[in-house]
């Protein structure tokens, strides 16, 4: 762990991510659990995305913040990150505020782990309670220690290649689309 104390003890990048997270956190559908959950990612280039849990009455279904904010990056073009920052606590609580921090679930860390590599970076896990009073931060290495990863799968190496001829492809179907 590399820093625990309040917001203030964070820079300023970070602390805007913090924000964003908790803003996020309003977003929540979460009529089973009644645990809201904001996370905010920001990639290399600086911007910021933000994604609330989101529940289903078949549990199994649900989609933590994480994952949510992590796809948001990916869809926009944007996955490599720096930095992820998460809020969660229990809303009908009368301490909701002051709630214990949260971390991220197991199947988080692994994608959070993922999305590590692809940047090639160390990317920080900024932990938080609801009103931001406590605040650990980690690497997703000390969070999940010798991940499972792309190296266990050879082929991931032809990705780089794979992704080009992806976009190529999407190129050719616009233009057939296009073709008056
Ligand atoms: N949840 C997250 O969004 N992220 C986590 O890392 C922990 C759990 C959500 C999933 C579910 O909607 C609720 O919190 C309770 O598990």
């Amino acid at each position: 762990m590399t820093v625990c104390g309040m917001l203030k003890a964070l820079d300023r990048p970070d602390r805007e991510l913090v924000e964003k997270a908790q803003e996020a956190s309003a977003r929540a559908y979460a009529p089973y659990s009644l645990f809201a959950v904001g996370a905010a990612v920001r990639s290399k280039s600086g911007a910021l995305y933000a994604a609330a849990n989101l529940e289903n009455a078949s549990s199994g279904l649900t989609i933590c913040a994480e994952a949510a904010a992590l796809s948001l990056a990916n869809s926009a073009g944007d996955p490599e990150i720096d930095a992820i920052a998460v809020v969660g606590f229990n809303f009908t609580d009368e301490a909701a505020g002051a709630s214990r921090i949260v971390t991220p679930c197991g199947s988080c860390r692994q994608l959070i782990a993922e999305a590590a590599q692809r940047a090639n970076a160390s990317v920080r896990v900024i932990c938080c309670n609801g009103e931001l009073s406590n605040i650990a931060v980690w690497t997703v290495a000390e969070l999940l220690p010798n991940a499972f990863g792309p190296e266990n799968l050879p082929a991931s190496r032809k990705w780089p290649a794979v992704r080009e001829e992806l976009r190529a492809c999407v190129e050719r179907l616009i233009a057939i689309r296009k073709k008056p």
